[in-house]
C-alpha cells in the first residue's frame, strides 16, 4: 500500500488542532486505506497533542475546495470477498472513530461541500458538526444505495444523534440532507454562511474550547421523542418502515432490511455492541451478491460520467444556448430539463399553439417542482426565464445545438434538418431524438451531415435517466463528445450507441414486449405475466409498460422493429388484434388495465372477451417458464446487438437497460444476469424455448460462440481501455 500525506495535523497558535484531509493524488477526498492508516495516526498526533496541553479543541476539515470527504473506496468494497477480512477491516475504521470521539478535547468537522458517506460518520464521531450554507453542501449516507450499511460508526450514532426517526430517512434512503435540514434535524450543530466559513468555524471552535455546552443541540419535539425513544414507539417506527421497504423493493434489497434489524436490536443496547453487530452484518452484506451489483452500477455510472470521448485537442463544445424543434411532448420536456440545467432554450414550432403548449409543460412540470418543496418559485420562475419560443429559424442562430423532436417521418425531418442548417452557425450540432429512424439515412440530406448525430431521450423526459447518442455513419467524433457532453450536463446517462433499428433499449424491449403478447396468446393472464415481471424486478410488467408507452406506439415501434429485423420480431397475434379494439393504454385511459386521471385503476376484464378470438381459454403457465420466456427473449436480442456492434461492451447493454427501463439493479444489469447462468447452461435455454416456442428463439451466434468458448458476455465484451 502506498503512504499517503492525507491528512495532516497541525496546531495553530490559537491551540486549535486541525487534521485536514486533502488527498493531493484525486479530486476528492477518499478514505482509501492508506487515507484511513494516515488518518490513525493524525489522531493519535492530536491525542498527544491535547494531552500535552498544546491543542485545546480538535477540528477536522477539508483542504478541497468544494468538499468535504467523499466516502468509503468503492473499489474496495467492490473487491472484498471475504466476511471475516471485511469485518477485520470495518473494526480497524471503527477503531479510529472511536479514537476521535474520545479525545480529551472537544472535536469538531467542519463541513463544506460534499460530505459522503464515510465523510458523515467522521462527522458524526465528532462532537460538533459546523456546516457552510453553501448549496453545494450536502450530507448523505449512500452505502444502502450501494447494498451495505455505514459501518464505521453511522448506524450506530446517527439516531442517537438525531433520533431514529430522521436516522432512518437518511439511512433508508441514501437521501443528500442540504445544510438548513441537516440544522433542523439535529445534524448540523451551526451552519455558517460559506463566504465566512473558515473563519467563523475558528471562532465556534476556540469558543467551545472553553465552553464545550456552548454547542449543545435543541430538544426533539415531544411527539418525536415519544416515538423515537420508547420502546413502543420504536417498534411502531420501524413496523411502518419495514412496510415501505418491502413495498418500494419487493424485498430484493437486503441492505435497508439489515439496517431495520440492527437498528431493532441495537437501540437499547451500548455503543460498543451495536458498533459489533453493524459491523458484522456490513461485513456480511459486503459480499453479498446484491451488493457487488449495486457496486458494479455504480461504477458502470461513475464511468459514464467520466469518460472523456474527446481524446483529441478539442474538448466538447459546451452547451450554452441549445435550440429545440418541435415544441410537443418530448420537445417541451427537452426545453424544460435544458432550462432547469441552466441552458438558455429557444424551441421552434410550425403552430403558435404548440410553441404554448411547449412551454406551458415546461412550466407545469417547474410548478409540480415548486410544490414538492424542490425548487422556490423565484428559482422556477428564473429557470423559465430561459425558455423562449417562437414558429421562425432565426432564434436558433445562436445556438450551439439543435435538438429535432417534430414527426416521426423521415422526408420531413431530411427538409426541416437541410432548412435549419441555413440559420444556425457552421459549428452547430444537430441532434435527432428519432426513435425509429436512421439517424444515417436522416443525415443523407444534410450539408453537414458530420455535425449531425441522434440523441434519444425517453418519455417523460425529466424522470428518464438514459439517453442514447447515437452515432451515424458520417458523424464525427466531435459531434459525438459535444452531444454526449450535453446529456451529462442535463444530468442523464449517455450511453454511445451504433445506429441500427431500435438503437439499443427499444430493440432489446421489442422481444419482450412481443413475448408479452405470445404469453397471451398461450393463455397466461395479464395479472400473471405483470406479477411475474415483477417478481423478477422489472419497475413494471410488460402489458403494463406497453399501456405506459402507448398501444398506438408499441405497435409502430413493434412494426418497424420486424420490418428491419425480420421474422424473429414478427408481431404476436395478440398485439396486432390489440390495434382493432382502440385502446391506446394509459393517455387513452384504458389498456390493459383501466386508468382514471392517468392512475391505473386495476386489470381492465372486459379486454379478455374484446381479445376473444386471439386468446384461449386461461390456463395456467408455470411462473418459471413465463420469467423464462421475457428474459431469454431480451438476452437473445441483446447478444446480437453485441453481434452487430451497436455497443461494444457488454456493461453498454447493461447501463443502457437499466437506465433505460429500470432494468433491476440488483441484478447488475441484462448481460451480468445472462452471465449467472453459464454460457452453457443458457445456450440450453435458448435452445429449449426454440423447441418449445419457434424460431424466435433461434440462438443467437453470439450465444453458439460463448457456449463453445465457455465464456460469459462480460469476458468476451470487455469494455476497451482506452
Ligand atoms: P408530438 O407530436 O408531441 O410533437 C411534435 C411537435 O413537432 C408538434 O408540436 C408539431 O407541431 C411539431 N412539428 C411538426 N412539424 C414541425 C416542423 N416542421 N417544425 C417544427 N415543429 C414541427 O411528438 P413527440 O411525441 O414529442 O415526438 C417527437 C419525436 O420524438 C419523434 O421523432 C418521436 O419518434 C420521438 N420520440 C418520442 C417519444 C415518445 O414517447 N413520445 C420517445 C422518444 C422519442
Amino acid at each position: 500500500m502506498k503512504r499517503t500525506g492525507s491528512p495532516t495535523f497541525h496546531v495553530d497558535p490559537d491551540g486549535v488542532g486541525w487534521i485536514i484531509f486533502s488527498d493531493p493524488d484525486r479530486s476528492l477526498n477518499v478514505l482509501t486505506e492508506a487515507v484511513m492508516l494516515r488518518f490513525g495516526e493524525t489522531v493519535d498526533e492530536a491525542r498527544a497533542a491535547a494531552r500535552e496541553g498544546r491543542a485545546k479543541v480538535v477540528v477536522i476539515q477539508s483542504g478541497k475546495p468544494d468538499s468535504f470527504i467523499a466516502g468509503a473506496d468503492v473499489e474496495a468494497i467492490a473487491s472484498v470477498e471475504d466476511p471475516g477480512e471485511a469485518e477485520t477491516k470495518i473494526r480497524l475504521g471503527q477503531g479510529i472513530y472511536n479514537e476521535v470521539g474520545t479525545l480529551a478535547v472537544p472535536t469538531v468537522a467542519a463541513i463544506h461541500g460534499l460530505c459522503v458517506g464515510g465523510g458523515v460518520e467522521v462527522a458524526l464521531a465528532c462532537d460538533y458538526r459546523v456546516v457552510s450554507d453553501a448549496k453545494g453542501t450536502t450530507l448523505n449516507l449512500p452505502e444502502v444505495q450501494l447494498g451495505i450499511l455505514p459501518a464505521w460508526g453511522g448506524t450506530t450514532r446517527l439516531p442517537r444523534l438525531i433520533g431514529l426517526q430522521a436516522a432512518l430517512d437518511m439511512l433508508l434512503t441514501g437521501r443528500r440532507v442540504d445544510a438548513r435540514k441537516a440544522k433542523r434535524i439535529g445534524l448540523a450543530s451551526r451552519v455558517f454562511p460559506a463566504e465566512l466559513f473558515e473563519q467563523k468555524t475558528r471562532e465556534f471552535a476556540l469558543a467551545i474550547a472553553s465552553d464545550p455546552t456552548l454547542g449543545t443541540p435543541k430538544k426533539r419535539k415531544l411527539l418525536t421523542r415519544a416515538l423515537d425513544d420508547t420502546g413502543i414507539g420504536r417498534r411502531i417506527v420501524l413496523r411502518a418502515a419495514r412496510k415501505k421497504v418491502m413495498a418500494t423493493t419487493g424485498g430484493h434489497y437486503p441492505a435497508p432490511l439489515r439496517i431495520l434489524d440492527v437498528l431493532a436490536e441495537n437501540l437499547g443496547r451500548t455503543v460498543e455492541e451495536s458498533l459489533a453487530a453493524e459491523a458484522r452484518a456490513a461485513a456480511e452484506l459486503v459480499v453479498s451478491p446484491v451488493c457487488k451489483n449495486l457496486v458494479h452500477v455504480f461504477q458502470m455510472r461513475e464511468a459514464a460520467r467520466k469518460r472523456r470521448l474527446d481524446e483529441g485537442d478539442d474538448p466538447p463544445r459546451a452547451v450554452a444556448v441549445l435550440g429545440v424543434l418541435g415544441a410537443g411532448v418530448m420537445g417541451g420536456g427537452i426545453g424544460q430539463l435544458a432550462a432547469y440545467n441552466d441552458v438558455r432554450v429557444y424551441m421552434k414550432d410550425i403552430r403558435h399553439d404548440a410553441v404554448s403548449g411547449g412551454l406551458q409543460h415546461a412550466r407545469s412540470l417547474f410548478d409540480s417542482a415548486v410544490r414538492r418543496r424542490k425548487m422556490s418559485r423565484r428559482e422556477a420562475d428564473q429557470h423559465m426565464e430561459k425558455i423562449a419560443g417562437g414558429i421562425d429559424f432565426h432564434g436558433l442562430s445562436a445556438a450551439d445545438v439543435v435538438v429535432e423532436a417534430i414527426v416521426e417521418k423521415v422526408g420531413v425531418k431530411q427538409a426541416v434538418l437541410r432548412e435549419t442548417e441555413g440559420y444556425v452557425r457552421d459549428d452547430c450540432v444537430l441532434a435527432t431524438n428519432t426513435s425509429s429512424l436512421s439517424v444515417s439515412e436522416v443525415a443523407e440530406a444534410l450539408e453537414r451531415p458530420d455535425r449531425f448525430c441522434g440523441m434519444h431521450f425517453f418519455n417523460p423526459v425529466h424522470r428518464m435517466p438514459l439517453v442514447e447518442v447515437i452515432r451515424g455513419a458520417r458523424t464525427s467524433d466531435d459531434t459525438i463528445a459535444t452531444v454526449y457532453g450535453l446529456a451529462l450536463r442535463l444530468g442523464k446517462v449517455p450511453v454511445v450507441v451504433g445506429d441500427g433499428p431500435g438503437f439499443l433499449v427499444n430493440r432489446i424491449l421489442g422481444p419482450y414486449l412481443n413475448e408479452a403478447g405470445f404469453l397471451l396468446g398461450d393463455g397466461a393472464t395479464i395479472a400473471e405475466i405483470d406479477r411475474v415481471a415483477k417478481e423478477f424486478g422489472m419497475p413494471m410488467g410488460p402489458l403494463r409498460l406497453i399501456d405506459e408507452v402507448g398501444i398506438d406506439i408499441s405497435r409502430h415501434a413493434g412494426a418497424s422493429l420486424h420490418a428491419a429485423l425480420g421474422s424473429r420480431l414478427a408481431p404476436s397475434p395478440v398485439l396486432l388484434a390489440l390495434g382493432g379494439t382502440g385502446r391506446l393504454g394509459r393517455k387513452g385511459g384504458s389498456g390493459f388495465y383501466t386508468y382514471e386521471n392517468g392512475r391505473e385503476k386495476g386489470i381492465d376484464e372486459t379486454i379478455y372477451a374484446a381479445l376473444g378470438s386471439v386468446l384461449p381459454p386461461p390456463r395456467e403457465i408455470a411462473a418459471a417458464e413465463i420469467r423464462d420466456r421475457l428474459i431469454i427473449a431480451m438476452i437473445n436480442e441483446a447478444a446480437r446487438v453485441l453481434e452487430d456492434g451497436i455497443v461494444a461492451a457488454a456493461e453498454d447493454v447493461d447501463l443502457a437497460m437499466i437506465m433505460g427501463t429500470g432494468f433491476p439493479p440488483f441484478r447488475g444489469g441484462l448481460l451480468r444476469f445472462a452471465d449467472t447462468l453459464h454460457p452453457r447452461g443458457l445456450l440450453d435455454s435458448v435452445r429449449a424455448l426454440r423447441d418449445a416456442c419457434g424460431d424466435r428463439y433461434t440462438p443467437a451466434p453470439v450465444i453458439e460462440r460463448l457456449a463453445a468458448a465457455d465464456q460469459g458476455f462480460y469476458e468476451a465484451f470487455p469494455r476497451a481501455v482506452a
